[in-house]
């Protein structure tokens, strides 16, 4: 059996290709995670949220809805609780609305005394309209986002992510 001896810039050579390498994966590695993250997520994972609102118990009138579900960033598991209003229109179709003001991001109020059917923002006094429409004159520029809503077997309102509205013309 031969000894070859390995030679001080080998050795180095070795060294740094090897300590490069790693360095390189560890950059390389969250920019290729993050490319296909959306591949790896499993096909059942939905993201509408499940409340605990029946929904033969909505009328034309809306009501506060409040809904938990749990929150994967990363490694990092946290509670969120976020709202909506929520009611049925004339076609008996259920709007969801997001309460987050479009002013500054304050949550609205239904039907307050001075304002009678209409969202009311206590922050800077904005005002919308059933449908979410934001009344001219008033702070907010735009109009209440909606949830995309479904309906769980058993009978439970299932909430996905706000959108754009589509309610206001
Ligand atoms: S945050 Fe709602 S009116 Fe300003």
């Amino acid at each position: 059996m031969s000894k070859q001896r390995v030679s001080r810039r080998q050795f180095l050579n070795y060294t740094l290709t090897g300590v490069g390498g790693f360095m390189a994966a560890g950059m390389l590695m969250p920019m290729v995670r993050f490319a296909v993250d959306p591949v790896l997520k499993s096909a059942g994972e939905s993201d509408f949220k499940p409340t605990s609102q029946k929904v033969d118990e909505l009328t034309a009138e809306p009501v506060r809805v409040d809904f938990k579900y749990e929150q994967k960033d990363a490694w990092y598991t946290s509670e969120v609780t976020q709202t909506a209003w929520v009611y049925k229109d004339e076609k008996g179709e259920v709007i969801a609305l997001s309460p987050i003001c479009k002013h500054l991001g304050c949550t609205v109020n239904w039907n307050n005394e001075d304002h009678p059917n209409q969202f009311f923002c206590p922050c800077h006094l904005g005002l919308y309209e059933k449908n979410g429409a934001n009344v001219p004159g008033t702070p907010p520029l735009g109009p209440l986002d909606v949830y995309p809503t479904e309906v769980s077997e058993d009978g439970y309102l299932l909430l996905g992510k706000p959108q754009p509205n589509n309610l206001v013309k």
